[in-house]
C-alpha cells in the first residue's frame, strides 16, 4: 500500500487558492518560486562551513554592516527567483540602498512587489547558529503598465498580501500567512519538499519566556526595564520568574515564543534610538504573522502594521507576543 500522506508546500498554496474563486494563480507562483530559494539558501547553510562561503564579504550594507557571504548569496537567490517568477515587479531588501526594479522581462508587468531580509541573523552563521529569511509581498499600487517606484514597497503593513519566514534551524521551515491564520512547513531533506507540519498555527495567550538583548539595560527605556523586572520576579503563581531566551536571530527567537508562548522586544536605546530592527521587512512581516497566529506586535504606541513607512531601511522599536504579556507590557511603558 502506498504511504502518501503528506501536505507539501505546493500542494497546500494550490489548495487554498481555490477558495479565492477569481484567484488566478499568480500569488502562488510567487509563494512557490520563494519556497524553492529558501531550498536554495538551506542548501548554501547546510554546508557553510565546509565551503568557502562563511565568513564576511569585505563590503558593507546600506546600513554600514558588514555583509556576510551567504547575505549577498541569499540576497542573488531571492532576487532571481522572484524576477523568474513573473509576478513580482520589483524588490527591496536590507542588502540594497535602493528598491530593485525588475524592467527587463516579463516580470516588470508582475502584480507584486516583494521585500525580504534575506538572510536574518547572519552574524551568527559563522558560529553554526540558526538564521532565517523574512519575506513581506504587497500587491502594487502603481500601473502595471508603467515601472513599479518606491510607493509600493512604502505600504503599511495591513496591506500586506501575504508574509513568512524561513528559519534555517535543526530542520528547516517555512512559515507564512495570506491572511487566513498561518501555517508551517518542515523542510523533509530526504525528499527536498517542505511538508505541512504545523497546521493553523496559533500562539498561547501567555507564556513564560522574555526575549531580549538585556546586555543594553542600562540604555533602555524606564517601562522596558520596570517589565523586565516584572519577568525577573518570584511569583508562582504567574509562573515568574520567567526565562530569558535570546538567540540574536530574530526569526529564531520569534518562532520560538510563537510555538511556546512568550514576548519579544527589541526597545529603542542611546544607540538606537529608533531600535535597531527594519520596518518594512523585519518588523512587518513578524507582525503580520504574530497577529494571525493571534498574537500581539506594537512599537510602544501603535500596532506595528499601522505604520506608514516613510523609508526602506527605516528601523522601528518593535514588541511582540503573547496578547496578555504585550498588554502588560503597554501598561507598564505608559
Ligand atoms: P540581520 O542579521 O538581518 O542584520 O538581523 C540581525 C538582527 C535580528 O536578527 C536580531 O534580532 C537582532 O539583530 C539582534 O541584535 P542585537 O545583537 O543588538 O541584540
Ligand atoms: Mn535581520
Ligand atoms: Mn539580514
Amino acid at each position: 500500500m502506498s504511504s502518501y500522506n503528506i501536505t507539501s508546500l505546493n500542494d497546500f498554496i494550490i489548495r487554498k487558492q481555490k477558495d479565492f474563486p477569481y484567484a488566478r494563480g499568480e500569488l502562488s507562483s510567487l509563494l512557490h518560486h520563494i519556497g524553492t530559494a529558501a531550498k536554495m539558501v538551506n542548501a548554501k547553510i547546510r554546508r557553510a562551513g565546509l565551503v568557502e562561503i562563511i565568513g564576511n564579504s569585505g563590503e558593507e550594507n546600506p546600513q554600514g554592516e558588514q555583509q556576510q557571504k551567504l547575505d549577498r548569496y541569499a540576497d542573488e537567490v531571492f532576487i532571481d527567483a522572484l524576477e523568474a517568477s513573473g509576478e513580482c515587479c520589483g524588490f527591496a531588501s536590507e542588502e540594497n540602498q535602493r528598491e530593485v526594479i525588475f524592467t527587463e522581462t516579463f516580470a516588470s508587468k508582475g502584480k507584486y512587489v516583494v521585500c525580504m531580509d534575506p538572510l536574518d541573523g547572519s552574524s551568527n552563521i559563522d558560529y553554526n547558529v540558526s538564521v532565517g529569511s523574512i519575506f513581506s509581498i504587497y500587491r502594487r499600487i502603481s500601473e502595471r503598465e508603467s515601472e513599479a517606484g518606491i510607493g509600493d514597497f512604502l505600504q503599511e503593513g495591513d496591506k500586506q498580501v501575504a508574509a513568512g519566514y524561513v528559519i534555517y534551524g535543526s530542520s528547516a521551515m517555512l512559515v507564512y500567512s495570506t491572511g487566513n491564520g498561518v501555517n508551517g512547513f518542515t523542510l523533509d531533506p530526504t525528499i527536498g519538499e517542505f511538508c505541512l507540519s504545523h497546521p493553523n498555527m496559533s500562539t498561547p495567550s501567555s507564556g513564560n519566556i522574555y526575549s531580549i538583548n538585556e546586555g543594553n539595560y542600562i540604555r533602555f527605556p524606564e517601562g522596558v526595564k520596570k517589565y523586565i523586572k516584572y519577568c525577573q520576579e518570584h511569583d508562582p503563581d504567574t509562573g515568574r520568574p520567567y526565562s530569558s531566551r535570546y538567540i540574536g536571530s530574530l526569526v529564531s527567537d520569534v518562532h520560538r515564543n510563537l510555538l511556546k508562548g512568550g514576548i519579544f522586544l527589541y526597545p529603542p536605546s542611546v544607540s538606537y534610538p529608533n531600535g535597531k530592527l527594519r520596518l518594512v521587512y523585519e518588523c512587518n512581516p513578524i507582525s503580520f504573522i504574530i497577529e494571525q497566529a493571534g498574537g500581539r506586535a506594537f512599537d510602544g504606541n501603535r500596532r506595528i502594521l499601522s505604520i506608514t513607512p516613510e523609508s526602506l531601511h527605516q528601523r522601528c522599536p518593535l514588541y511582540c507576543g503573547s496578547t496578555e504579556m504585550t498588554e502588560r507590557l503597554e501598561k507598564m511603558l505608559g
